[in-house]
């Protein structure tokens, strides 16, 4: 009886704590949806994992992304390309498609994990 109270207990606490994690989700999402274009970009870099390698000093080394929009790529092939709506977007979706000299191609591939919303308010944050 006693083992009875306690699995009961544990899992309400269980689904406590899961109903906490999904309002908290919810909370932040709604809070990114408040936010300016390109501050939801920037806070998306960091939700996504997208920091973890493109930031100063990271070890799985990266391009630093913001400020990237309008500048002048140059990629494996020693061909450069000009860093705009539709290189970025590539960029993000096809990775492999285009590798920037001087780097490995070890950028995940987010096709389908990211909306359109998404994509665009990331591109906001390279401008
Ligand atoms: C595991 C490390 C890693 C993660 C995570 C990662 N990237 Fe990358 N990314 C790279 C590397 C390395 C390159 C350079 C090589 C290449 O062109 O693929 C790159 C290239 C890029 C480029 C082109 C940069 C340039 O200078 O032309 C963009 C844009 C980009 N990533 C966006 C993103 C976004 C947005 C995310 C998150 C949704 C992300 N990356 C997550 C490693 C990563």
């Amino acid at each position: 009886m006693k083992r009875l109270f306690l699995g009961v207990g544990a899992m309400a606490v269980a689904a406590g704590l899961f109903q906490l994690t999904v309002f908290l989700r919810s909370e932040h999402q709604r809070k990114l949806a408040s936010l300016p274009i390109k501050e939801r970009g920037l806070a998306l870099l960091d939700d996504l994992g997208c920091s973890d390698c493109h930031q100063t000093g990271s070890p799985l080394r990266a391009p630093i992304l913001p400020g990237l929009f309008g500048k002048t790529v140059t990629l494996q092939d020693g061909t450069t390309v000009v860093a705009d709506e539709e290189y970025l977007w590539q960029s993000i979706i096809d990775p492999k498609a285009q590798i920037v000299q001087g780097y490995q191609a070890t950028m995940p591939i987010y096709q389908g994990q990211l909306n359109r919303e998404d994509i665009e308010a990331i591109i906001a944050a390279m401008k």
